[in-house]
C-alpha cells in the first residue's frame, strides 16, 4: 500500500506543471464579461442600454450585488474590447473613450466588484482599437493604477509567432512587476495552434487561464463543438489544468438562462433549456472559468436558478482543481467524470441525439474513477437538471440514466 501511494505521488509530480506564481485563480475565476452579448456597440445615442459604456458595467455590477450573483461567487465584472479611445494620451497611456466612460475606469474599479479589462498583444485589438504592442510595462502600470484585477489579453494583429509568444510572456512579467495581483487571461494557444503545437507547460507559467478554441457563440453548434474539441484534445490539456491555471472554453450564454474567457451564454437567445443545462454541467466538469455573457438586468428565473446553482458551482470550484475528461462515447451518449476532493467524482451523461425524445444510458459504476469512485459503495446525488437524491449504490450495480436530447444529467458520486 505504501509503495502504491508512492507511485501515485511520483506520477502527479511528473505531470503537474508549475503555475503562474501570482497567488490568484486558485479555483476557476467567476464573473461577467460583456463580449458575447454586447459585442462592440459604441453608439450610445442610439442604444444607451447596450453600448459599451460605464453605464453598462455599473448597471451589471449593481445587479450582481443586488440579485445574489456576487454572493454565488461571480466576483468579476469584465470589460472586453472597444472600451478605449481611438488614440493614446500625450504620455502614451491608454485611455477610455471619454464619451462612453466619462468617469474613467478607476471609478468602475472602485465600484465594489473586481474589475476586468481587455487589451491585445499586437498593435491593434481585434476590433481595431489601440493594442499594447511596445507598451506592455506602461499598460500594466496603468491598469494596476486604476485598480484592475483581471486582464484579458487578446492575440490579434501581431507580426509573428515569435512576437506573439514574447508579448504574452512580457505582459505577464509586467503585470507581476506592478505588485498588484491581477488574473492574466490569455488567448495564446488559440492563436498558436493553427501553426504550432502549444507548449502548455510554458503557457501555464505565464497565464492564469488560456483560450484554446474559437469564440463561443449563442448556439448549440458552438457549445457542442467546444465540448467535442475539448474531448479530442484531453490527453494534452486536462493534465495541465489546476490551481492557478485553467483551460478556458469561453463564456456562458443561457436564454434568460444561457451561459465559456470561458463565457457562459446562458440567459441569451440561442440555447434551449436542455442545452443551457449541458453548458453549465460541462463547464463544471471542465473546471472552466465561469464568465457569463448575458443581460443580468433581464434574466428569466430558470436561467438565474441554473447559473446560481450552488451544487454545480461547488463542482466547478472544487478545491482539488482537477479538470474532468470524457471516459467513453457510445453512439449518442457521452460519459464524463471529474475527480473531486474527498475522493468524490462529478459525472456527466450527455445525450447528443437531436431527434426523438428522452433516451436511457446504462453503465456500470465500475466505469467510474478507474473502479474506485463507488468502491465498495457510494451515495449518488443528481445535481442537474434538478436536485434528486439517488441513495446508496454498491460497486457492482449499474445506473440507468434518462437524458433528454442535447441535455445532460450531472451527478455527484461520493464513496462510502
Ligand atoms: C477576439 C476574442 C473575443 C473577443 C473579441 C473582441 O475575437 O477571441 O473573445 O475578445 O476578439 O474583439
Amino acid at each position: 500500500m505504501a509503495a502504491a501511494r508512492w507511485v501515485v505521488v511520483v506520477a502527479v509530480a511528473v505531470t503537474a506543471a508549475v503555475a503562474l506564481d501570482n497567488g490568484v485563480a486558485r479555483t476557476p475565476p467567476m464573473g461577467w464579461l460583456h463580449w458575447e452579448r454586447f459585442l462592440c456597440g459604441t453608439d450610445c445615442a442610439a442604444e444607451p442600454d447596450r453600448c459599451v459604456s460605464e453605464r453598462l458595467f455599473a448597471e451589471m455590477a449593481d445587479v450582481m450585488v443586488a440579485e445574489g450573483w456576487k454572493e454565488a461567487g461571480y466576483e468579476f465584472v469584465c470589460i472586453d474590447d472597444c472600451w478605449m479611445a481611438p488614440t493614446r494620451d500625450e504620455q502614451g497611456r491608454l485611455r477610455a473613450d471619454p464619451r462612453r466612460f466619462p468617469s474613467g475606469i478607476r471609478a468602475l474599479a472602485d465600484y465594489g466588484l473586481k474589475l476586468g479589462i481587455y487589451s491585445d498583444v499586437g498593435n491593434r485589438t481585434c476590433a481595431g482599437f489601440p493594442g499594447s504592442y511596445g507598451h506592455y510595462e506602461l499598460d500594466a502600470q496603468t491598469f494596476a493604477s486604476w485598480g484592475v484585477d483581471l486582464l484579458k489579453f487578446d492575440g490579434c494583429n501581431v507580426g509573428s509567432l515569435g512576437l506573439l509568444a514574447e508579448g504574452y510572456r512580457n505582459m505577464s512579467l509586467a503585470l507581476n512587476k506592478t505588485g498588484r495581483p491581477i488574473v492574466y487571461s490569455c488567448e495564446w494557444p488559440f492563436y498558436l495552434r493553427p501553426v504550432q503545437q502549444p507548449n502548455y507547460t510554458e503557457i501555464k507559467q505565464y497565464c492564469n487561464q488560456w483560450r484554446n478554441f474559437y469564440d463561443v457563440y449563442d448556439s448549440w453548434n458552438s457549445i457542442k463543438s467546444i465540448v467535442e474539441w475539448t474531448a479530442l484534445h484531453q490527453d494534452s490539456i486536462v493534465k495541465i489544468a489546476g490551481p492557478g491555471g485553467w483551460n478556458d472554453p469561453d463564456m456562458a450564454t443561457l436564454r434568460g438562462i444561457f451561459l465559456f474567457l470561458s463565457q457562459l451564454v446562458i440567459g441569451n437567445f440561442g440555447l434551449s433549456w436542455e442545452q443551457a443545462v449541458t453548458q453549465m454541467a460541462m463547464w463544471a466538469i471542465m473546471a472552466a472559468p465561469l464568465f457569463m455573457s448575458n443581460d443580468l438586468r433581464h434574466m428569466k428565473p430558470e436561467a438565474k436558478w441554473l447559473l446560481q446553482n450552488r451544487e454545480v458551482i461547488a463542482i466547478n470550484q472544487d478545491p482539488l482543481g482537477k479538470q474532468g475528461y470524457r471516459i467513453t462515447k457510445d453512439k449518442n451518449f457521452e460519459l464524463w467524470e471529474r475527480p473531486l476532493s474527498n475522493r468524490a467524482y462529478a459525472v456527466a451523461v450527455l445525450n447528443q441525439q437531436e431527434i426523438g425524445g428522452p433516451q436511457n444510458f446504462t453503465f456500470s459504476l465500475t466505469f467510474l474513477g478507474n473502479g474506485l469512485a463507488c468502491n465498495p459503495a457510494c451515495c449518488i446525488q443528481q445535481v442537474l437538471p434538478s436536485s434528486v437524491d439517488w441513495g446508496v449504490h454498491n460497486w457492482l450495480s449499474s445506473l440507468s440514466v434518462e437524458v433528454n436530447p442535447t441535455g445532460t444529467v450531472l451527478l455527484k458520486v461520493v464513496p462510502l
